[in-house]
């Protein structure tokens, strides 16, 4: 039986379209997935359903009934229950008067009636929470329960989760797939809302794929495969496999020597790492975040002072192409165009600046160039970064990095929260370099991706490196048991 029912929805910022004529059903008891490359319009869509947004056009129908969703808290009364990606927590407040927060006028009434009915809440969809407990101090993934745990003590019956395995671990994702299972196995409709295939096959009965604004396709998951929705997601054929030849590693380009390097507060983060990297190679670092990735990175890249050890590079130093872990902080300057950004390095060397004027004209169709071999996506190059999505940001990042045929790159989680299409075209620029002659450090915490691109694995535990292995012959077990420590 149908639940939610959208019937030609659109949507417009100024000029631009971001719903357009959307329509799809949803049954209820279902987890339905809304499935679109970063900048689709999911979110969009999201709040309209959630009372955010008014549609310019269309009609929602819920329970078999037209609704008008006049705002977040109609959109409450009528049983609609949205979890944010970005939480709207009280950190200073414990789990209980959060979720009776804004319910209850005076709510801290019967506090310990309204723990119990909590407790028990959580205690029958498996949620695993201590309703007594500060949210300031609950990891992130328990931070969304709570969200989660807010919306059905409000009775939600159909919930909508925006991204939320994005700042989840992998075992947190875990427990949240099962506990979506179970309030759909009670009768909850869920909408889901990603652009991670794997998850939307693994746990979604149907899906709706997003493209600019537009539906392209809804599918039942058992009709589908990852191959399909991808392409349908980007509007091409898109290999999920990595491309990659074997290739014969050149000379070495970098040999790093008993480093040891510290955080920013001074508390050692690396130590005793010593290897020796080629031309023509990738080495993946794998790792649990926050194990010495970032500082190795940095010192690797010339951007922190060592402790002890050495770097020695065979080569030309000054050359070498750095893919910073944090794109918009240190990769980019936000409030400048593509242009600009493009040549932030060299802006004051020929051709780009002669006797200190900048050449525009050279700039820009140095822009336009870029902007065409890394598909950059944009209405031009004097467009501000900002307005830019993630994955265009990201190869604006990587069009810059590369362009001086750098001999080393370091590359630190460079395809964190770009979508399908814009990681393929980051990996396939990098096995690019590669045959070029490139020496490559692949960092990532994402085991498969790390496990597909790489020559050889080290695989780094509280600043070691534990483990460096052959990346062809490694497995994933293998490599996932030193992730832990061994
Ligand atoms: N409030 C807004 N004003 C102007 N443009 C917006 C606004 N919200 C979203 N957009 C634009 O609409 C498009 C879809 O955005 P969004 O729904 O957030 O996509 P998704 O969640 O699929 O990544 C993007 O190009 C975005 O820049
Ligand atoms: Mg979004």
């Amino acid at each position: 039986m149908t639940y939610l029912r959208l019937e030609g929805i659109t949507k417009s910022f100024n000029f631009f379209v971001a719903n357009d004529n959307i329509s799809f059903d949803i049954a209820s008891g279902k987890i339905h997935a809304i499935l679109g490359e970063n900048g689709a319009g999911k979110t969009t869509l999201m709040n309209i359903i959630s009372g955010l947004y008014q549609p310019d056009i269309g009609k929602i129908h819920l329970d078999n009934k037209t609704v008008n969703i006049t705002s977040a808290n109609a959109a409450i009364k009528l049983g609609i229950g949205t979890i944010y990606q970005h939480f709207m927590l009280v950190p200073q407040l414990s789990v209980t008067e959060n979720i009776i927060l804004g319910i209850d006028r005076n709510w801290r009434l019967n506090i310990k009636q309204k723990q119990q009915k909590i407790a028990a809440l959580s205690e029958f969809y498996g949620l695993e929470i201590n309703p007594k407990t500060k949210v300031a101090d609950l990891p992130v993934g328990t931070q969304q329960r709570v969200e989660i745990l807010k919306v059905l003590y409000r009775q939600s019956k159909l919930l909508i989760l925006d991204e939320p395995t994005a700042v989840l671990t992998p075992l947190e994702i875990k427990s949240l797939i099962k506990i979506l299972r179970k309030l759909a196995a009670d009768g909850k409709t869920i909408i889901f809302i990603s652009h991670k295939l794997e998850e939307v096959m693994n746990l979604c009965d149907t899906v709706t794929v997003l493209r600019q604004g537009k539906v392209v396709a809804n599918r039942n998951i058992t009709e589908t495969t990852s191959d399909e929705l991808a392409a349908l997601m980007v509007g091409r054929e898109v290999s999920l496999q990595l491309n990659k030849s074997p290739i014969q590693p050149g000379k070495v380009i970098l040999s790093v020597q008993n480093l040891q390097v510290a955080d920013d507060r001074g508390v050692t983060t690396v130590r005793n790492i010593s290897f020796e990297l080629r031309s023509r190679e990738i080495l993946g670092i794998a790792g649990v975040d926050g194990n010495g990735q970032r500082e190795l990175a940095d010192a690797v890249a010339g951007l922190r002072k060592l402790k002890k050890g050495k770097i020695k590079f065979t080569q030309n130093s000054s050359n070498t192409g750095y893919i910073p872990e944090d794109r918009q902080k240190m990769g980019l300057i936000l409030q400048y165009s593509i242009a600009q950004n493009l040549i932030l390095k060299a802006f004051k060397k020929l051709p780009y600046a002669h006797h200190f004027l900048l050449q525009s004209q050279v700039i820009n169709n140095h822009a336009m160039s870029a902007m065409e071999e890394f598909d950059i996506r944009a209405t031009g190059f004097d467009v501000k970064v900002s307005q830019l999505s993630g994955g265009n940001q990201q190869k604006v990042v990587l069009a810059r990095e590369l362009a001086g045929q750098p001999i080393l790159i370091v590359a630190m989680q460079p395809t964190r929260g770009l979508d399908v299409g814009a990681t393929e075209t980051v990996q396939r620029r990098l096995l690019e370099e590669r045959q070029r002659g490139a020496a490559i450090i692949y960092i990532s915490t994402e085991l498969q991706e790390v496990m597909a691109i790489s020559d050889r694995i080290a695989v780094m535990y509280r600043g070691e490196f534990v483990g460096l292995l052959d990346g062809n012959t490694a497995t994933v077990e293998e490599v996932g048991l030193l992730m832990g420590g061994g």
